[in-house]
């Protein structure tokens, strides 16, 4: 028997908690921001920092926030970070209970505020496929007469025991940019971690790995031209918001995005839908 319920967080954020004989999720409404996903018999695919108190107008720091419209710092530094997405309340407007799993579907009406940030006329929505995977779609429709520009990304955060035994795979061949420099060319498959990380791929195929001795993750992307990876080391651990300290030992990002010149242009009346698929390989 599968389950949805709508519940409430102790500090007052409304979630969606679904229960199924294939897995177990909770999907926040504030920021559509999926913050716990455990296939049956399986750990839990994606990390929340213990530090975080789930504040109502802050993303939760783990699970996947969604970075739109923008992804980063905006050319006006005024501007939040990674887009407003990840702080706003959607909609739950349909849920599914399928043959295998369950489909839930999101929206976000935007507010007076949010079309200052973003004065057209677009449709976003969100849609979660739960089964013994976690299947996250992205869908942005244009509905106006002119075309838009957007950057995005699902920015997933996974558990990892220690990162130092962390191999990121799939990546030979492709560019990165890191820290404002590059595109440097990744000439080996693997990406190992020992210092702060933040990068920006673009040209790297479709499938990544994260192995560690606990297990591998698989993050697969559809219609995501970039992807971005990352973990804040020991210095900037310290200054990140709802983070601990020692944080950066057990997670690291892998998103699926269109960032840089990536960025998703829409044809009037044009629909994009960004992917990302994950699972335990093992
Ligand atoms: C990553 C960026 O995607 O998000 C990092 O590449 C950034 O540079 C990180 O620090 C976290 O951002 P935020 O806004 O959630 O603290």
């Amino acid at each position: 028997m599968s389950a949805i319920t709508t519940k409430k967080h102790a500090n007052g954020l409304e979630y969606v908690n679904v229960d199924t004989p294939l897995c177990q999720a909770r999907i926040f409404l504030q920021g559509a921001q999926i913050e716990f996903f455990q296939p049956k018999n399986q750990a839990p695919l994606l990390w929340v920092s213990s530090a975080d108190d789930y504040q109502a107008g802050y993303g939760i720091r783990g699970g996947i926030p969604i970075c739109w419209p923008w992804f980063g710092m905006h050319s006006n530094p005024d501007w939040p970070q990674h887009g407003f997405a990840r702080t706003r309340i959607w909609d739950l407007t349909s849920t599914q209970i399928l043959e295998s799993g369950v489909e839930l579907n999101f929206t976000l009406e935007l507010n007076e505020e949010d079309t200052r940030y973003w004065p057209h006329h677009t449709q976003i929505a969100i849609q979660f496929i739960l089964n013994n995977t976690l299947t996250v779609s992205l869908i942005n429709t244009n509905l106006s007469s002119n075309t838009v520009k957007l950057t995005q990304a699902l920015h997933s955060y996974f558990p990892i025991t220690d990162i130092t035994t962390l191999k990121a795979k799939g990546f030979e061949g492709a560019k990165y940019l890191e820290f404002g420099e590059g595109p440097f060319k990744q000439h080996n498959n693997e990406v190992v971690f020992n210092k702060e990380t933040d990068r920006v791929y673009t040209e790297l195929g479709q499938i990544q790995t994260l192995e560690t001795p606990e297990g591998i993750i698989e993050v697969s992307r559809k219609n995501s031209r970039s992807a971005v990876l990352w973990n804040p080391w020991i210095d900037k651990s310290q200054q990140l918001s709802r983070f601990n300290a020692e944080d950066y030992a057990s997670m690291v990002c892998l998103e699926a995005a269109n960032v840089l010149e990536d960025a998703v242009i829409l044809a009037p009346h044009e629909t994009h839908t960004l992917t990302t698929q994950i699972r335990w390989k093992n």
